[in-house]
């Protein structure tokens, strides 16, 4: 076996759009560079009426088979990863087969099917399976689904409420992949954590501020983890590092720790004494808080040189695009990074094969894992082949009062009835409790 890792990516946005400049800023009173400048957000997706985790997920799955010209006697597992389901038995995957047996020739039935769960970094761990799996020598020459799909909603005024977003991205793992192959080395920074909660309920429980700790702390652990493993490695290693993007303001702080963590013990450590002008890393403090206060103090002055900004442009900015424009869509959120990050290079015609991406994954309660692909020959076919920005153009741009409704919707409030905004076409819709992915 030569390599293994993902062969393709389709990505389906729900097809509702909040703007929070125009629409969300004004209607909560505040400053619209809250959101565009502080979050770094510009819009959310949002699910039609007729959209949820299954027919976004089973619409991004068929593209995928349809493109790759599969059937489903070529696929031989498939995995959901999702934190928003509906069912504590059935597995989402299970229904999004059965929507697909409803146009392509045969069925799943061979196929094994599961979903996985622990938060936003499910999509990845999904991933890993199907990569062990098919190392192992147990696929039998099949190749295997991931669709990682949710929708990310918050309740009404929780400070959350700008991060939300929906949408699904299906990618197929396989041998020999045209897009990236995956690393054998690993990093995770794991913790029992409960800054984000769900327990038999359908909006997070969040404390904010205490989950963005939690992220840098776990993503700092796993970036150690990962070093150990994977040995020494350089920031000019990557030539993209997409992390999981609740709201690119989060990826900007997760990216100067990880480039903080890259450079130790480098050239670049020494070189940057004289940017800084003093000690680059803080060292022999007694004293946690002194120690804190130094490290932070570095890592403020950090983020201003021009060797870190330049590498912060080339390897990360590329890699926010996508989010700016659909907000958080949990498992799928990092994927989207990848892809972001991955279409700039391709519409800048630049040769990429052979280069590296340092992947950062991450899902509250919590878990963080750092792994690194390698760009294969087949990726700007791959990339080309995306219809991401059609999809976004053509979103319907909600007012408020609509956004509250659909938001109500999506609540499964039976009471409320919420004409549809969009005409499917020729895709999977959701049309009522046990009508579930019928194609219209
Ligand atoms: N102009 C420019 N910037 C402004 C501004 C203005 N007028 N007003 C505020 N800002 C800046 C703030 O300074 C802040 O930036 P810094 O963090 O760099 O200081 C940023 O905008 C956000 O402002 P606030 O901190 O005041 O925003 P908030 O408290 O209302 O909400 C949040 C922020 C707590 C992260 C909230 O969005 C939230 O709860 N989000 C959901 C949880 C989340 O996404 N956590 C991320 C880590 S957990 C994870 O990643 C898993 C997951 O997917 C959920």
């Amino acid at each position: 076996m030569t390599s293994v890792g993902i062969d393709a990516i389709e990505i389906h946005t729900g097809k509702l759009k909040l703007d929070l400049a125009e629409t969300f800023a004004p209607a909560m009173d505040d400053a619209p560079e809250k959101y565009t400048k502080g979050l770094g957000l510009h819009a959310s997706s949002f699910p039609d009426t007729y959209e949820d985790i299954v027919t976004m997920g089973a619409n991004a799955a068929h593209r995928l088979m349809e493109r790759k010209e599969l059937e489903p006697d070529d696929i031989g597992r498939i995995d959901v990863a999702t934190e928003s389901a509906f069912d504590h038995s059935k597995p989402v995957s299970t229904y999004i087969a059965g929507c697909l047996e409803q146009v392509f020739e045969g069925d799943f039935h061979h196929a094994n099917k599961g979903e996985r769960k622990f938060a936003c970094v499910a999509g990845t761990q999904s991933i890993d399976d199907a990569y062990n799996w098919i190392r192992a020598g147990r696929n039998r020459g099949r190749a295997a689904i991931v669709v990682a799909t949710d929708t990310a909603l918050y309740a009404r005024d929780d400070p959350g409420e700008s991060t939300q977003g929906a949408g699904a991205v299906a990618m197929l793992i396989d041998e020999d992949p045209d897009l990236v192959e995956l690393s054998k080395a690993q990093g995770f920074g794991s913790a029992d954590e409960t800054d984000f909660l769900k327990p038999q309920q359908q909006f997070p429980s969040v404390d904010g501020k205490r989950s963005v700790n939690v992220y840098l702390a776990r993503m700092r652990e796993a970036m150690i983890d990962y070093q150990r493993v994977g040995g020494d490695i350089h920031p000019d290693d990557f030539r993209l590092g997409p992390f999981h993007t609740p709201f690119p303001g989060m990826v900007r702080k997760a990216a100067v720790l990880a480039y903080r963590h890259i450079i130790r013990d480098t050239d670049i450590e020494d070189a940057l004494a004289d940017d800084i002008g003093r000690q680059p890393r803080p060292e022999g403090f007694d004293d946690e808080e002194q120690y804190r206060e130094a490290l932070s103090e570095y890592t403020d002055a950090l983020k201003e040189t021009d060797r870190y900004q330049e590498w912060y442009d080339r390897t990360i900015n590329p890699t926010l695009s996508i989010s700016r424009q659909v907000g958080n869509w949990y498992t799928g959120s990092v994927h989207v990074a990848r892809v972001s990050g991955l279409k700039a290079l391709a519409e800048a015609g630049e040769d990429a094969v052979g280069d590296q991406l340092l992947v950062g994954s991450y899902g509250s309660g919590a878990q963080a894992e750092i792994h690194v692909e390698t760009i294969q020959d087949g990726w700007e076919a791959e990339l080309d082949a995306l219809n991401i920005d059609e999809q976004l153009d053509s979103r319907y741009d909600l007012d408020f009062e609509e956004y509250e409704d659909v938001h109500d919707a999506h609540n499964y409030d039976e009471e409320t009835a919420v004409e549809e905004f969009t005409a499917p076409d020729s895709e999977f819709v959701f049309d009522g409790w046990g009508r579930m992915g019928e194609r219209q």
